[in-house]
């Protein structure tokens, strides 16, 4: 939920850590703050708000100065978003300085102990205990900043990813994780620590990933060295190589990260099918899954756990699992299956989706899973995240960077690799036909010029979300595949225009939200041919009866929704298995525009962050 950064090496630190933490305002975006050592002298700038608004303190008053830095921005857990809550904390004699992603779910306990103890603490936060436990335990122990950093995490309940260092021993960051990610960037006499490897992509291809209950000591001179928290084993790091480019984290000439998403998804479609979809051969290989075939094949059922979009695209592949490949699927949100004790038998395929990675509550879900003897794969896009090491197999989607808090390519490749999945395991099971497998590759294989012919439409889509900006509901239907994608159009546009929006199976529409439309309700219709297309049209007329404002997304050349919608809004035809990937993106266009036509912040809108690492 909040984003860290770190530098110690040859180089100024501060355009560095600011940097890094531009990139990562995705995270959590209510205050930030940077700690900068320079020559003895330690400096810590923080406030609340954004990343610019601590830019402008800390250059108006000229603090840029030295060669290591720790830099935070936050999404508030503990204590409201006020400069005193931001991080970095210190400990009570001035010398340690710490960043901390996560939450220490015993830090009330810890602090009682600590304040009878003598410290003093200014703020409501959690992170202010550790960093004052930490300086307890190296005065206790009489150790140095390493080894105290072990015993007081030792000590801890929760989750984090910190990074602290000791101004009196300026040669070494001390980080370590556990349930919140941290990489570290190793380049030449010089070390970058950060939630992910976007703030030094320019610097250095080279990263090692810490592993969950694993802490590092990153020297100056001397390298990094790894090693368990629980057990105090030193680790071999693995460094690896860095796949993501700049511009994949830049805006280039879009105006917000969200438009650029919405605009990659042909490419991001095409990367998540390259090598896997085979048309010419007529097969799927997929390795995730090729290696674990006989465990899907002989699945009693599949359990989907998600949050948010993510959940969404499972809705979605539950259609296309059931429907292709006849295997039972339940859906879950991953915060209610954690909690509610779930049947899960060693026969089950749990099938975890994030494009994070790292959000907390399906992570709990996988390892409630795991526990109770299920395979669990998970589709991920961020490679080497933490779902995607917890889970036993998995495929990555390689959608790319998603920046926009809103997800939008997340969720259409997310798509696409289930529906991957589906159809090699329906031609395993040799539950489709070998004419339909085939039309159904082909068909997907069109899917990204299909949506470039839908991101056609863009203009159109302007001037409807101009008609309907100003409204403070709406309604978003769609039967069978398009249900979810209803789900979907509604939580974009609530998330990011804060409009109130629901979706709902049209048909539900008369067992109580009817009673909800007049004519001030517009109400977003996914009424493409394919797929119960005369009830969806009969559902539309019982909103016209009944004055609603009828937005209608149907298959290009269609009439009879025109004639009764107030605007329609065409996309290419395909199979109705495959609408969802095409039907969405005028969804998504529309919650953009509308959200930029009231001035809402886009790409970060308020109270939300990226990843949510905390449950
Ligand atoms: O990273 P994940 O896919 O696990 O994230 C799940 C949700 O937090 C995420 O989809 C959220 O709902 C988005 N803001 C929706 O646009």
């Amino acid at each position: 939920m909040c984003g860290i950064v770190g530098y110690i090496g040859h180089r100024d630190a501060y355009p560095i850590v600011l940097k890094g933490l531009q990139r990562l305002e995705y995270r959590g975006y209510d205050s930030a703050g940077i700690a900068l050592y320079n020559d003895g002298e330690l400096k810590v700038s923080k406030t609340k708000g954004k990343v610019a608004d601590l830019k402008a303190k800390i250059e108006s008053e000229n603090n840029t100065a030295g060669t290591l830095a720790l830099g935070h921005t936050r999404w508030a857990t503990h204590g409201v978003p006020n400069d005193v809550n931001s991080h970095p904390h210190m400990s009570n004699s001035g010398n340690l300085v710490i960043i901390h992603n996560g939450i220490i779910e015993n830090y009330e306990s810890l602090k009682k102990e600590l304040k009878a103890r003598g410290y003093t603490f200014e703020s409501d936060t959690d992170t202010e205990v550790l960093v004052n436990l930490i300086e307890d335990v190296s005065k206790k122990e009489n150790v140095r900043l390493g080894k105290a950093v072990q015993i007081a995490l030792n000590q801890t309940v929760g989750a984090y990813a910190i990074a602290v260092f000791d101004k009196t021993k300026p040669n070494e960051i001390v980080v370590a994780r556990l349930g919140s990610p941290l990489a570290i960037g190793v380049g030449e006499e010089e070390f970058f620590i950060a939630s992910d490897a976007s703030p030094f992509i320019e610097f250095t291809s080279n990263a090692i990933y810490l592993e969950d209950g694993e802490m590092a000591v990153v020297r100056r001179h001397k390298g990094v060295k790894v090693r368990k928290i629980k057990d105090d084993q030193l680790v071999d790091p693995y460094v690896q190589e860095l796949q993501m480019n700049l511009e994949q984290i830049e805006k280039s000439n879009f105006d917000h990260f969200m438009l650029k998403e919405i605009y990659e998804q042909p490419s991001a479609i095409t990367d998540t099918y390259r090598g896997r979809l085979l048309v010419n051969e007529g097969i799927i290989r997929m390795a995730g899954v090729d290696d674990n075939l006989e465990r899907f094949l002989n699945a009693r059922r599949i359990v989907i756990v998600a949050c948010g979009t993510s959940w969404h695209a499972g809705l979605v592949a539950e259609y296309i699992f059931e429907d292709l490949a006849r295997i039972p699927v339940e859906v879950e949100y991953a915060s209610e299956f954690r909690y509610r004790n779930p049947i899960i038998n060693s026969d089950d395929v749990v099938i975890a989706i994030s494009q994070s990675g790292e959000t907390a509550d399906t992570m709990a879900a996988i390892k409630l899973a795991k526990e109770k003897g299920a395979f669990v794969f998970g589709v991920c896009n961020v490679v080497g995240s933490s779902i995607s090491r917890e889970t036993n197999a998995g495929a990555y989607t390689h959608a790319g960077p998603e920046i926009g808090v809103a997800s939008t390519k997340a969720f259409t490749t997310q798509i696409t690799v289930l529906t991957l999945i589906a159809l090699k395991l329906a031609k395993a099971k040799g539950n489709i036909s070998n004419t339909d497998f085939h039309m159904h590759l082909r068909e997907l294989e069109m899917i990204p010029h299909k949506i470039e012919v839908a991101l056609e439409a863009n203009e159109h889509i302007k001037e409807v979300a101009f008609k309907y900006k100003d409204a403070r509901n709406c309604l978003y239907l769609g039967r069978g595949y398009n249900f979810p994608v209803a789900l979907e159009g509604a939580l974009k546009l609530k998330e990011i225009s804060y409009i109130h929006a629901e979706g709902y199976p049209a048909a539900e529409m008369k067992h109580g939200p009817i009673a909800l439309i007049d004519e001030n309700m517009p109400v977003v219709v996914i009424a493409t041919r394919k797929g119960h297309y005369e009830k969806v049209v009969s559902n539309i007329q019982e909103i016209k009866s009944r004055s609603g404002k009828i937005i209608g997304i149907v298959t290009e050349g269609d009439t009879s929704v025109r004639d009764l919608a107030d605007y329609v809004i065409e996309v290419p035809d395909t199979i109705e298995s495959l609408t969802p990937l095409v039907t969405t993106i005028p969804l998504q266009l529309l919650s953009y525009h509308i959200a930029v036509m009231l001035g809402k912040n886009v790409d970060q809108p308020r109270n939300l962050a990226k990843s949510v690492t905390v449950e």
